[in-house]
């Protein structure tokens, strides 16, 4: 198949039906009804439809809208998140506070998931106060230009979520909702733009307008603020991921790079797959902090690196690290080289005509006498530990992994190694993905 037929095939699968259409239409209609009564009380607020609702972009089956408070730029703070609150309460038919930078409503209407965000009204991007006021001036920018290219975002999206590329969070760190309109609009269709892409370096800017760049950072410049990276919370290797899909895609066209058929390996298999590579992995089961997402995962990247850097201070080798969590548990994992190293460990001192330091060395008492080799001190020292488990599970016990973290792995922690980790059903998958075999 060519790239076009494999698009036109996938377009008409991820093009939200004639139904769903109509329903989000009416939960529309009864929102903008409940609105009119809700912002009786409020005249000096404004509320619009923002997000992939408003453009006609959302993905079929992931039915969403997002609604926006518009305050006057006079208002404070609080009386903003309060009233945005309250609004968004009587607005929905059940609801729960979820945060970001504003605490914002989040909910259903008719069934359908409603987000209410409050912000601040503003012309440009110099009278913001915080990044979601942007919001209101990406659709502005966005609404007439995008349109006839909605079934490309489309694509684009279902591209990225099925490779694990879609959402700027943290848990991601791919591409946003926003990020893929302006990449679309400013390549003119999906398929430019992923011929477009499997050429982009690590430092490529997007020009959508002229504005200030970083060195080294990719970038796509914010239309509406040219101070503004879209692309700030892309990661490196999701980037380099990117680049390496649309030339695959391009050289074999195939529906699987939008529905893929993961390998899930049972039991046994990864088992032995484990059992074959003889290094140490290692995962560190604990009960999931109540966090939201985006407060979890930079607190479980700090905390991993943190116990990584510390297993490469002591000699393990880290080949790979990596996080996952569940609903109710979080995990951290290692692959290291070694799974034992020796209790002891060489240490190299001065040259023995450096007389004063070397005096000095062979004064201070270690587990080893020192010798001399090629002309240079060395002694033999104690290492704090022979396994990887030792180090981790002292990281665990006794530092700090930050404050939610640390309190969860104290509570209760599972370290398990060895094809022991093929016992945890629910990162078996994600553990396929780490040892990266070729399937
Ligand atoms: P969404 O994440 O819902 O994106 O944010 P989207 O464009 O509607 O795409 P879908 O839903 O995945 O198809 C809606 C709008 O809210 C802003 C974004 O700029 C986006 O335009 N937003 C979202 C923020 O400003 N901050 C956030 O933390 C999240
Ligand atoms: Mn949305």
């Amino acid at each position: 198949m060519s790239p076009e037929e494999v698009c036109d095939s996938v377009k008409a699968k991820i093009r939200p039906s004639e139904k769903e259409m109509e329903k989000l239409k009416k939960v529309g209609d009864e929102i903008s009804r409940r609105m009119k009564s809700v912002l009786k009380d409020h005249r000096d607020i404004e509320w619009k439809f923002l997000g992939s609702y408003a453009r006609n972009t959302w993905l079929r089956g992931q039915e969403e809208i997002d609604v926006f408070l518009l305050f006057p730029p006079e208002m404070d703070n609080e009386e903003l998140e309060q009233a945005g609150l309250e609004i968004g309460k009587r607005l929905l038919d059940e609801y729960e506070i979820s945060y970001a930078e504003h605490p914002y409503v989040k909910g259903r209407v008719m069934d359908v998931e409603v987000e209410v965000v409050p912000c601040y009204r503003i012309r440009h991007a110099g009278e913001m106060k915080s990044a979601v006021d942007r919001t209101p001036l990406h659709h502005e920018y966005l609404s007439d230009r995008i349109r006839g290219l909605e079934d490309d975002v489309r694509l684009l999206k279902q591209f990225l979520r099925a490779n694990d590329l879609y959402g700027a969070e943290h848990k991601v760190k791919g591409f946003s909702g926003y990020l893929c309109e302006l990449l679309i609009l400013h390549h003119n269709g999906f398929l430019p733009l992923v011929r477009d892409a499997r050429e982009w370096k690590r430092n490529t800017v997007i020009y959508p307008c002229e504005g200030k760049t970083e060195d080294d950072t990719f970038t796509v410049v914010d239309p509406v603020d040219p101070e503004r990276n879209v692309a700030a919370n892309l990661s490196l290797d999701n980037l380099a991921r990117f680049v390496e899909l649309c030339q695959d895609f391009l050289e074999s066209p195939s529906e699987e790079f939008f529905f893929p058929r993961r390998h899930v390996p049972d039991r046994e298999e990864l088992g032995r797959i484990i059992e074959d590579r003889n290094t140490a992995i290692l995962v560190l089961e604990f009960p999931r902090p109540e966090l939201v997402d985006d407060s979890l995962y930079p607190q479980l990247d700090r905390a991993l690196r943190k116990i990584t850097m510390e297993l490469e201070r002591h000699d393990f080798e880290v080949m790979r690290d990596s996080r996952y969590s569940t609903d109710s548990k979080c995990y951290l994992m290692w692959e290291c080289a070694h799974s034992q190293l020796p209790s002891i460990r060489l240490h190299s001192g001065p040259p023995f005509d450096l007389h004063k330091h070397a005096i000095k060395f062979r004064k201070k008492i270690r587990y080893g006498r020192p010798f001399i080799r090629d002309g240079r001190y060395m002694v033999y020292v104690k290492r704090k530990y022979v396994r990887p488990e030792e180090c981790i599970v002292d990281m665990a016990l006794n530092s700090d992994l930050g404050k939610h973290v640390s309190e969860k792995i104290r509570d209760e922690f599972v370290l398990y190694s060895g094809a022991d980790v093929s016992e945890i059903s629910d990162i078996r998958m994600h553990l396929y993905d780490f040892l990266s075999v070729r399937a």
